[in-house]
């Protein structure tokens, strides 16, 4: 189809000092659990991205220097020129498709725990440190230190210039660089020239700008990476005050302003708890103080609101993470025309475990995320069929959509049973509970796709049996008929069923509330993901008295590593509901539940007229089970494999669930049982 002319502005080019973007879109830094520990994987998955469209590609936060060292977490390192090499092979993948590579230089200061490089974490003024309740304090600086931290900074520029880096980034955003620190009156107690005035507390920045145009400007252009609000108020660096008036101060001085909003939790917030384009309100004004081109973020994954960007003058290029790890292919799509094939974010934060747990990136929508060099996985093309199997896919979730989708895409005739009229199983379900509206996608996107796959039949309102399956004619059968909540209780803290919950009739599962309950409820979540929490809201929503029972120290407590813990606590306190921390289930008996604390283990007693009860779940593997016992008969049927997949193989998170549907559609005549299921990293043995 061809491009809807409506988009043409966004394939514009820019001018950002003395480099050019191709176009207007912007991969802004992200994380992604690589880093200095993964180079190659890191590589390509930049590439990939150039691949897509993206005009320019940033690393993630890139530390400068051994006492900026934030370990356990693994991000970029640039401490000397032996890191020059490892950047360079991202900077070969971006170029290799005309892309701008853009790095985020950073000394993350006080953030830093320096638990690896056991350096002293320095600051504008002595600090406890902000690495999570590390034991220890950063130093105030010196203007000793504050010169050698600017020598540290402009040394990192002109590697990165070497590493084949086209932007290079000042970076004082989330908080998290010494630069903001400067910035903000809470943490600068100066009283010489860096501290007081905001003035002052901007020299730092303005020297950090000014040595790295100094430095590399001629070839590079030098980006500033700026948190124009921090969602504090007066406490904070705010767009009606301090925020707009260091953007004032500098205006010309960078070659590219890249604005958001900070601390990490409100830049990348959820679409639980934000819009796209929600960073408007607060980025809006940089463009009426400075020439210079802008960059902002807002999870865009629609192409109209980029243009509405554009056209009302809020941004100059459309900066993007998110979107851009869901979908790397996302401007070559809008590019072509083919925006339906957009696979659009869905604002979970799947992608930021994946540093909070110091692992690949991974994305529940894009599985091939963090897989593009250890499996050689790409978003957009699958390998070609290599037999002439044909496929009954049973169960129409994330994963049998995932998987009959790449199947599809591989030229297998694939049939697409389920019981349901609807097809996306717990997906649909939960997009209906509040703020998960948009994590329909995962199923629309497949459908979509499946919508236009001639080889691949959608059977819906088709409960499956297993003589069905033998009597379908299918060489290859594949269950993803999901998983249910348990309702005796059994989970992490009881690892068997709580007495009473079995013969109580007022005892519910998330399955059950979805479709009703009544009464004051006490959830009792053992989950520790969202859907505690989310239940708690829809119940309290409903009308109902709740209370949150939980053995965790706080609420979904997972959910630390999706950046929402705070903002979920906060939002069932402001709703009314009565949390309950550190204490287990262990007894009800219809009316009455047994609470006992996970610390003292002393019991107390509370009335509870309903309880939905969250531990864990079973898979739905009736079906599997049933075929399973009749080796002749699916022998006999012609049947070679029967392979279970997602939640009916192991329960787990919905982009689990598309990953292993994704996983068996490639690799199921690719990879024996033994073989090692990916490249590595190793590390080279010095001798
Ligand atoms: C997985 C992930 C990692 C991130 N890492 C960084 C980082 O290293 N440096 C940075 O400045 N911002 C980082 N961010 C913030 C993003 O650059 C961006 O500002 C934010 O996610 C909002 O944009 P989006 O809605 O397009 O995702 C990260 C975001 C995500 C989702
Ligand atoms: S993991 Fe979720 S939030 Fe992150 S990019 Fe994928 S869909 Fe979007």
């Amino acid at each position: 189809m061809p491009r809807d002319s409506r988009f043409d502005i966004l394939f514009e080019p820019v001018r950002i000092g003395p480099v050019i973007a191709k176009n207007r879109f912007y991969q802004v830094p992200h994380c992604n659990g690589m880093g200095y520990a993964r180079p190659q994987a890191h590589a390509a998955m930049r590439g990939v991205k150039a691949e897509g469209g993206w005009a320019v590609v940033s690393t993630e936060e890139v530390e400068i220097h051994p006492s900026s060292d934030i370990s356990p977490y693994i991000e970029g390192r640039l401490w000397d020129d032996r890191d020059v090499p490892a950047l360079a092979l991202m900077t070969d993948a971006v170029h290799k498709h005309g892309a701008l590579a853009a790095i985020e230089l950073v000394h993350t200061g006080m953030n830093a725990s320096n638990l690896y490089s056991r350096e002293i974490s320095i600051a504008p003024s002595p600090i406890a440190s902000s690495a999570s309740y590390v034991p220890a304090q950063a130093r105030g600086m010196s203007k000793a230190d504050i010169r050698n931290y600017r020598r540290w900074h402009r040394d990192a520029a002109l590697r990165a210039r070497r590493a084949g880096f086209d932007i290079i980034y000042v970076y004082a955003g989330h908080s998290l660089s010494l630069a903001m620190h400067f910035l903000q009156s809470r943490h600068n107690h100066r009283t010489d020239e860096y501290g007081g005035s905001l003035v002052n507390r901007a020299r730092l920045l303005r020297e950090l700008i000014e040595d790295t145009k100094e430095a590399v400007g001629a070839d590079c252009a030098v980006a500033v990476r700026f948190a124009v609000d921090e969602l504090r108020g007066a406490d904070g660096i705010s767009a009606e005050s301090e925020g707009r008036e260091v953007v004032e101060m500098l205006a010309e001085l960078p070659d590219l302003w890249d604005v958001n909003v900070s601390d990490w939790p409100n830049d990348s917030k959820t679409s639980r708890f934000a819009a796209e384009g929600y960073q408007e309100a607060f980025v809006r004004f940089v463009k009426t103080v400075t020439t210079k081109p802008v960059v902002g973020v807002g999870r865009f994954t629609s192409p109209d609101t980029m243009v509405s960007q554009i056209r009302r003058g809020v941004l100059d290029l459309i900066g993007a993470a998110r979107p851009s790890i869901a979908d790397p292919f996302l401007p070559k799509k809008i590019e072509r025309g083919d925006v339906d094939d957009i696979r659009e974010c869905i604002g979970c934060n799947v992608c930021v475990t994946g540093d909070y747990t110091m692992t690949p990136i991974r994305c529940t929508q894009n599985p091939t995320m963090g897989e593009e060099w250890r499996k050689g996985w790409h978003p957009e093309s699958v390998p070609p069929r290599s037999g002439n199997d044909s496929f009954l896919v049973v169960g129409a979730g994330p994963s049998g959509l995932e998987c009959a989708r790449v199947l599809g895409r591989r030229g297998y005739t694939v049939h697409l049973a389920d019981a349901g009229e609807q097809f996306g199983g717990r997906v649909t379900r939960e997009s209906r509970l509040p703020g998960l509206a948009a994590w329909a996608r995962v199923r629309d996107y497949r459908l979509n796709q499946l919508n236009t796959l001639q080889n691949v039949q959608l059977l819906r309102g088709s409960r499956v049996t297993a003589e069905e399956v033998l009597e379908f004619g299918a060489t290859r059968v594949v269950i993803a008929t999901g998983s249910h909540w348990r309702r005796d209780g059994v989970g992490r803290a009881n690892v068997r069923p709580i007495p009473g919950f079995d013969a109580a009739h007022n005892v519910f599962t998330p399955d059950d509330v979805l479709d009703g309950v009544t009464g004051p409820v006490l959830v009792f979540d053992d989950d520790h993901y969202y859907l505690g929490a989310v239940l708690a809201e829809k119940l309290r929503l409903d009308g109902h008295d709740v209370t949150l029972v939980t053995p965790a120290e706080r609420v979904s407590a997972w959910t630390v590593n999706t950046l929402e813990q705070h903002a979920i606590q906060k939002r069932v306190l402001d709703l009314g509901v009565e949390v309950c921390t550190n204490r287990n289930v262990v007894e009800f008996d219809g009316s009455r539940v047994v609470l006992e604390c996970t610390y003292t283990a002393r019991h107390t007693i509370a009335p509870a007229a309903a309880i939905v009860t969250l531990t864990s779940r079973l898979p739905n593997d009736d079906l599997a089970q049933q075929l399973s016992e009749l080796p002749d008969a699916t022998a006999a049927a012609g049947i070679v494999a029967i392979t279970s997949i997602g939640d009916c193989l192991a329960p787990g998170t919905i982009a689990a669930a598309v990953y292993s549907g994704h996983r068996h559609a490639r690799e199921f005549d690719r990879l024996a049982v033994d073989e090692m299921p990916f490249e590595r990293e190793l590390t080279e043995i010095h001798r």
